[in-house]
């Protein structure tokens, strides 16, 4: 019997704010810097630590809603021409997360200008403090340039900061700003390799665990911020997780280990988080260099997991699914014996589901075509012959709770899309 994960959301938070910032260097490390400077304003202020740790959280997740690279590359532009955009989007994503409902509220208006006062509302709705403390850390962090030594910047920094008192930003709070510019640690820390440990070791006082229902709602919002980037694989998660778990179920899978392995399946692609939606959507044949990019997404679901001990089972079920049985699948080329049955489940799980559903471009194969190159996989020894076999014996069942799962996922897409349009 496998053990239930336990896991302190702060830590896998902080994980995908990872996965989401590798999509270029221009952003790398972006969100947890605005996490550590916002908490540190925070904590300047003295705010309650229920605050302070909102604070932290939503700094780690503020951008999620640009899905795109140009949108990511624009929110670094310190005047933004179009900023509430991706504010929304990552405000329609985290409402639906009950742990992460205050964020969303914070995430939603992180680039309302202070404007002498006017920003207390943002048409016609209250505009928390936390949102004016997340704008002032994350035009802060604009400001630094990562190229250069950070305490010559900030003078430099310190004088733009204030120019724009009391009209970008509100001025209690560049005032905290400013006694904590003085301090070198605060500098020092902010560019530091190790902040994700300096952010942790000042969190650690105020956790909070995810049992495994949470993990579950936790995992299928991310699978959105993964799939919505793209409408070529918008709904193919939702087929993954259909397919992975009643194969997991026919194998004799308990109750809790299918439920593992939906945020298994949730989460397989996480790594494509690190794949420029220009890579993903693009029309034309992909160069060997964009190719390369999209084979590395397994490597980054399995890297950007790895550090979260509890999730190591879930990790090994997501990250192999294009491991291939005789050695010759990637990026680890593990083999049969390295492969947990788990993992092969979700390998046949995505390839049954990539070859069978409908994207923009093409049709899903025929249930006949399909089965037959899933057989000629597993003759071939790239796929779990027992695993492809249950597939065999039970495929009308499973194609059909896939074709379910993925219509319910289209339909959540446009109304995903409505309010933005
Ligand atoms: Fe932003
Ligand atoms: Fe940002
Ligand atoms: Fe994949």
């Amino acid at each position: 019997m496998i053990k239930e994960p336990q896991i302190q959301l702060f830590d896998l938070v902080v994980s995908l704010s990872n996965a989401m910032d590798l999509v270029s260097p221009t952003v790398v490390g972006h969100h947890k810097r605005v996490a550590y400077i916002a908490l540190s304003i925070g904590s300047a202020l003295g705010l309650p630590m229920k605050q302070q740790n909102e604070l932290v959280l939503a700094g780690a997740l503020h951008d999620s809603g640009a899905l795109s690279l140009t949108e990511r590359l624009d929110t670094m532009r310190f005047e933004l021409e179009n900023p509430h955009k991706h504010a929304e989007i990552g405000y329609l994503l985290f409402q639906r997360f009950e742990p992460l409902s205050n964020i969303a509220l914070l995430v939603r208006y992180h680039h309302v200008p202070w404007n002498e006062g006017g920003g207390h509302e943002f048409k016609g709705k209250q505009v928390p403090m936390g949102s004016h403390i997340l704008h002032l850390a994350d035009r802060i962090d604009v400001l630094i340039s990562k190229q250069q030594e950070v305490l010559g910047q900030v003078k430099g920094i310190c004088e733009r900061i204030k120019e724009s008192s009391g009209k970008m930003f509100m001025p209690g709070l560049v005032e905290a700003f400013m006694s904590l510019a003085t301090k070198e640690y605060f500098w020092l820390d902010v560019v530091s390799s190790s902040i994700d440990s300096i952010l942790s070791n000042r969190v650690r006082l105020a956790t909070i665990e995810l049992g495994i229902e949470s993990l579950l709602s936790l995992a299928n919002l991310f699978s959105h911020i993964i799939d919505f980037r793209s409408r070529f694989t918008a709904t193919h998660s939702s087929g993954v997780v259909a397919s992975a778990e009643v194969l997991a179920r026919f194998a004799g899978f308990s109750e809790r280990e299918c439920q593992m392995m939906r945020i298994a399946g949730y989460l397989h692609d996480l790594g494509k988080l690190a794949v420029p939606t220009e890579i993903l959507e693009k029309p034309a044949k992909l160069t060997e260099e964009e190719f390369n990019v999209i084979r590395s997404h397994t490597f980054h679901t399995y890297r950007t997991l790895e550090p979260i001990g509890a999730l190591d089972v879930i990790n090994a079920w997501a990250s192999f699914h294009h491991e291939r049985i005789d050695g010759s699948g990637y990026p680890f080329h593990h083999k049969g014996q390295d492969l947990s049955l788990g993992s092969r489940i979700m390998a046949v799980a995505d390839v049954f589901t990539a070859i069978t559903e409908d994207r923009p471009y093409r049709k899903g194969m025929t249930s006949d075509r399909a089965l037959q190159v899933l057989l000629q996989m597993a003759e071939n020894s790239a796929l779990d012959s027992y695993v492809v076999s249950l597939l065999r014996l039970h495929f009308g069942e499973i194609n059909s709770l896939r074709v379910v799962a993925q219509e319910s996922s289209v339909e959540e897409y446009q109304k995903f899309l409505q309010p933005l349009s």
